[in-house]
């Protein structure tokens, strides 16, 4: 019987255990978290959203303060257009981010930065161009490009010195997304490394409608590979979304997968950086307290505990603090629905907000419980404790038990 590590990645000349971490922001996957995958031969994600704010965490930054006290004349006006990012003070946090990440790595895996395009920023290309560049500058393996794929983004890196050597890669959920992606960039000669499948099951934002359930990865994936296939293309399929066991992954990389990207197993570790009352939270859920739901401003679905407190909080938007997700003129889908709120209750207490959420705020603060479809079997992962939780595991635990487990077993923490 095969195991995950009977399998490789195989990236030019170089070999790796076929194990992808997806990125999670807000620093969901942190850079501990990334740094195991990476020393344990595999490849970790960090994100860079909101990576002023996570630089303050790191290094002590006061960016986002530094924002806050430009932009506070425009804390109680409707119109947030005014709001930019200082590109040159995105690059540095951006630098500081990948860099001291990229310094600590140890062994033999690789370290990638998730991307997620739908973070508009009030000036879409400019801004993202900034964060792939400063990745690539401070010497990230790789980018993996999310949610919201922009057909023109390997344009916009393509004078960077690194462009050719770096591991460039899209998430997609259709064939169809893909074949889009390599027609609008053939001019470019530079094909992903990989491309990352994900399917309806997967934690943050979906690539599908809230007819997600119609879908399935093992399908979606096959439809690739044979399309990669036929038109001989070295691009590294991998499959994401749902996929619990090293058992599971075993049939993914059987059927022609490079590797898988799983995210949601590792939620629960020491090295996410969800607080660890939150990860009781994902622990103790059962099927019936996960949802997905229209709240995210982004436009596309997204899978939650029913019970994150993000839900219907209709707090004041905190663009000049954040504005991660203001389009090209200054709108944010939070923004308008707490603007009508508003207006119903002039005296602005007692705002619920129940359509949209200030995702920027309440990701930041950990108050949308953003999961995958199996989080309910998370508790079968670990042993409860006497008060009524679970222990936390170690990320090299869970990367482990995917690459060693078979017959859909699962270990337990010592
Ligand atoms: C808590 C959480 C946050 C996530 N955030 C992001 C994100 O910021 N960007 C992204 O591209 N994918 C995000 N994802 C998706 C994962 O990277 C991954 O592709 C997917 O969840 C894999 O499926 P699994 O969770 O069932 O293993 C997130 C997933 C989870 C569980």
């Amino acid at each position: 019987m095969k195991c995950v590590d009977d399998f490789r990645l195989l990236f030019g000349h170089r070999e790796y255990v076929p194990i992808m971490v997806g990125g999670m922001g807000v620093d969901i996957s942190t850079a501990e978290l990334a740094l195991e995958a990476a020393r344990l031969g595999g490849i970790g994600h960090i994100s860079d959203a909101m990576v002023n704010d996570v630089s303050d965490r790191r290094f002590d930054t006061s960016f986002v303060k530094d924002k806050t006290r430009f932009y506070k004349y425009n804390i109680h006006n409707a119109d947030k257009s005014d709001i930019k990012f200082d590109l040159d003070i995105l690059a540095e946090a951006t630098r500081r981010h990948v860099g001291a990440t990229m310094e600590a790595k140890q062994g033999d895996g690789l370290i990638f930065v998730n991307c997620m395009e739908k973070l508009t920023m009030n000036s879409p290309r400019e801004t993202l161009q900034v964060r792939m560049a400063s990745a690539l500058d401070a010497g990230i393996d790789g980018l993996t490009l999310s949610a919201g794929l922009h057909l023109g983004s390997f344009g916009l890196i393509a004078d960077h010195p690194r462009f050719r050597d770096a591991k460039l890669g899209i998430i997609v959920s259709s064939l169809r997304a893909l074949q889009l992606f390599l027609r609008k960039n053939a001019r470019l000669h530079r094909l992903p490394d990989f491309v990352v499948v994900e399917g309806p099951l997967a934690g943050g934002h979906l690539g599908f409608g809230m007819d997600w359930g119609q879908y399935d990865l093992a399908t979606i994936v096959a439809d690739v590979i044979r399309y990669v296939q036929a038109e001989n293309l070295p691009v590294a399929v991998i499959a994401a979304g749902g996929i619990f066991t090293g058992s599971d992954a075993v049939a993914f990389l059987q059927s022609g997968s490079a590797a898988v990207q799983v995210a949601t197993r590792f939620t629960v570790s020491r090295e996410c950086g969800l607080p660890d009352d939150v990860k009781q939270h994902y622990f103790r859920a059962s099927a019936g307290d996960i949802e997905v739901n229209t709240i995210s401003p982004t436009g596309y679905p997204m899978r939650m505990l029913k019970s994150s407190p993000a839900i219907g909080d209709g707090i004041r938007p905190n663009c000049e603090s954040y504005g991660y997700l203001l389009d090209g003129s200054g709108n944010c889908a939070y923004v308008t629905a707490y603007n009508r709120e508003l207006a119903l209750h002039p005296d602005g207490k007692n705002i619920a907000v129940m359509d949209k959420t200030c995702l920027c705020t309440q990701m930041r603060n950990f108050k949308l419980w953003t999961c995958g479809h199996t989080t309910y079997r998370l508790k079968d992962t670990s042993r409860p404790l006497s008060d009524g939780g679970y222990q936390l595991l170690s990320a090299e635990h869970v990367f482990k038990d995917y690459q060693f487990s078979v017959d859909q077993q699962i270990a337990l923490p010592a």
